[in-house]
């Protein structure tokens, strides 16, 4: 038997040893396709020896490690019967392969446990799919503590790239040094949380946008989570990631089985923007369910304009100046139903609210349409408020544990969406409204954690996930045109599984320009532009108090799923013009925005930021200054990613007015713009760049003449 199986995709290789229990042995840079005896030779090469002091075997580091085996590292694996079967190994059985997926089944007869572990690794893209799922062969119960995805990492992963955040500051990012022992972030929020996103990156020292190595890891799941980097004595070191599971939360019967989420992973020998090429490429050819022959229309969103003080006159108003400013889909966000007046009530009672709506909402939808927009409509179907209809009939439905006080979170409690009635319920609330109205997107929201979820007396975040994803599944089927938007007071509820389901995320709350762009650039790493949710507030943001002018907010909404998040009846018509002018913008440049490759420079000022999209025909770049700059002139824009050959037509298409003065006289091509060049100076020698100020950008468009 050929115990060595070889995976190539593009750009990275993989390979896996089959006995005694599955391990890979390389995942990196592309290996020619090794035959047998290469292959023979690539072992001799890699055995280790023996190291004096330790278990008198080389124990492999496999791909679900047993501490049953003397993997002394974090187990793959942690579940016992009362007490029994505790210490599992778990032995090569079969395997198959199909194309680029490998699906190898292991067992532990003693332990009466067969664990069956599947890898992708997609040709196209380079990323790599891992899950596994583990079924109980025995009569008695076995109760599953830790079931994780590992991924070794070579000798030079030795530093940590990890994400957290909180309400409107999604996203940050944390550079921790890897040499020994552990780092964990754990999640028991209950979704997805903005305070620690389920991905990292881990890559050898100062990898960088542009430079290095550099392994990239997501766990596509919304409830909790764990995942480590860890090394051993050895220096072998590993990744680790998987649903946390609650005291009991698993427990399988004879025959029943337990399937992970799935860790999507990826290797890059240049830098994070090879990282961010293979997610966003994988993204788009495998997890979006989206049309690609339809745009992703402009959006104005109502919050920020009027909150919860919905008039249908003054509505009539926003919707005919939304209209004038080149929005495409209006979206009526919280306050329209039965009693929503503040956040403290109504949840749960999905009817228009008659006294602010007394025609209800078709007149409203009849005006967005006749001029030519779609309809949106925000939903937070999972909560129900204490006071509430629902609540008041159904305080059964409450997802809590018995005997406990329930906490709430923004005055509300946890619908339990394992208990049959409540999902129908829900279920047919939604369908109702999207079936009787003109609703082409629903903004899904979803705004507390969740503390003491049990289900029939069981620790229950498992459940609730799992039975979100059908609820959706099942309105995605009855409904098929409709886009969802996952929302979770903003960014809450980002990840690759929620988007099977969902079309876009909500960024973030903060609509301040200057916090967006630390927040886009990091969420760029996993996402492609389209996903992401940029809207321009208003001048003073509503969570900063910070104030930017029109230009600023333009560009840095320009480079997502642009949107306005105002009211633009109290603006200014030199303000409405601003607005038009940046949707104009963003509708010129979206067919490359939402389908192009997305980069980011190294910079060593620290306080720019310079980014773009590319294609095989033009690139969009913006530079952000983001604090005062470093130097007295800026670090000239240089471009590796153009065709060294070709000739380009450079553009300065936005530059603000308010940096104008800050020079003498601004570099010459500048003043001269278009400008021809040839792609080999753009590469080598850079595009000096005009000083801007703080919390500024200007736009570059660059097209490609042959
Ligand atoms: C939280 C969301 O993130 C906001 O955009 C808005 O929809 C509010 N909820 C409404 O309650």
């Amino acid at each position: 038997m050929n115990k060595t199986i070889q995976l190539n995709s593009q750009d990275s290789t993989i390979l896996i040893n089959l006995l005694p229990s599955p391990a890979i042995i390389y995942w990196g840079e592309k290996l020619e396709l090794l035959s047998h005896q290469q292959i023979e030779s690539f072992l001799s090469l890699t055995d280790r020896g023996l190291m004096q002091a330790r278990i008198d075997e080389d124990i492999p580091l496999t791909l679900c490690p047993e501490l049953g085996r003397a993997n002394f590292g974090s187990p793959g694996i942690e579940a016992h019967r009362d007490g029994q079967a505790w210490a599992p190994q778990l032995n090569y059985h079969s395997h198959q392969q199909t194309g680029q997926t490998l699906v190898i089944e292991c067992r532990d007869e003693l332990a009466s446990l067969n664990v069956s572990i599947e890898m992708t690794l997609d040709e196209v893209s380079n990323v790599l799919s891992k899950r596994m799922s583990v079924t109980n062969i025995h009569q008695d119960l076995l109760s599953l503590n830790q079931f994780a995805l590992t991924l070794p990492l070579p000798y030079q992963a030795n530093e940590v790239l990890s994400f957290h955040g909180r309400w409107s500051r999604e996203l940050q990012l944390q550079r921790t040094a890897l040499h020994h022992g552990q780092f964990t972030q754990e999640n028991r929020r209950g979704r997805t949380s903005h305070e620690y996103f389920p991905g990292c990156l881990i890559g050898e020292e100062s990898f960088s946008e542009q430079q290095g190595q550099v392994w990239g890891f997501h766990l596509a799941w919304s409830g909790n989570h764990r995942w480590k980097a860890e090394v051993k004595s050895d220096g072998r070191r590993l990744m680790q990631a998987g649903e946390l599971l609650l005291p009991g939360e698993v427990q399988l019967n004879q025959d029943e089985c337990y399937q992970t989420p799935t860790l999507y992973a990826s290797y890059s020998s240049r830098g994070i923007n090879g990282l961010r090429k293979h997610f966003h490429r994988f993204i788009r050819e495998n997890l979006i369910r989206f049309d690609d022959a339809k745009v992703r229309p402009v959006h104005l969103n109502t919050w920020e304009g009027i909150y919860f003080d919905h008039k249908p006159s003054y509505l009539s108003e926003m919707i005919s100046e939304a209209a004038k400013i080149g929005v495409e889909r209006f979206i009526i966000d919280d306050g329209w139903f039965k009693g929503r007046n503040n956040d403290r009530a109504a949840l749960g009672d999905w009817l228009v609210d008659e006294t602010k709506y007394p025609q209800g909402l078709s007149p409203q939808i009849k005006q967005v349409n006749d001029l030519g927009m779609e309809f949106g409509l925000w939903v937070e179907p999972e909560m129900f408020n204490p006071d509430s209809d629902l609540f008041r009939s159904h305080p059964d439905w409450l997802l809590a544990t018995d005997g406990y006080r329930s906490v709430t979170g923004r005055n509300q409690y946890l619908l339990n969406l394992q208990n049959p009635n409540c999902f129908e319920y829900l279920y047919g609330a939604l369908d109702t409204l999207l079936t009787e109205h003109n609703i082409g997107y629903l903004k899904w929201d979803m705004n507390r954690e969740i503390v003491q979820a049990s289900h029939l007396g069981r620790a229950a975040v498992h459940g609730q996930t799992r039975a979100l994803y059908r609820l959706l599944e099942k309105l995605n089927q009855a409904h098929p045109d409709v886009e969802i938007e996952s929302c979770s007071s903003g960014g809450g509820r980002m990840d690759y599984e929620i988007l099977r389901y969902t079309c876009r995320f909500w960024t973030s709350d903060c609509n301040d320009a200057l916090e967006r762009q630390t927040i886009q650039r990091n969420m760029s790493i996993f996402f492609p532009p389209e996903l992401m949710g940029a809207h321009i507030g208003p001048k003073k943001s509503h969570t900063t108090r910070r104030i930017h002018d029109i230009h600023f907010r333009g560009l840095t909404a320009l480079f997502g799923h642009m949107g306005v998040e105002l009211d633009p009846v109290a603006e200014t018509e030199q303000e409405k013009l601003a607005f038009k002018h940046y949707i104009d913008l963003h509708k010129r440049f979206r067919p490359l925005l939402h389908s192009g490759q997305n980069f980011y420079l190294d910079s060593q000022d620290k306080g720019r930021q310079a980014y773009g999209m590319f294609d095989e025909k033009q690139m969009l770049v913006t530079v952000a200054q983001l604090a005062m700059p470093e130097y007295m002139l800026m670090e000239p824009l240089k471009l590796a990613m153009l065709e060294g050959e070709s000739h380009y037509l450079v553009t300065l298409v936005s530059f603000p007015q308010s940096s104008a003065g800050l020079m003498k006289h601004q570099p010459a091509w500048t003043e001269e713009s278009p400008l021809m060049v040839k792609g080999s100076l753009l590469q080598k020698v850079g595009l000096s760049l005009p000083i801007l100020d703080p919390e500024s950008a200007i736009l570059i468009h660059i097209q490609r003449c042959d």
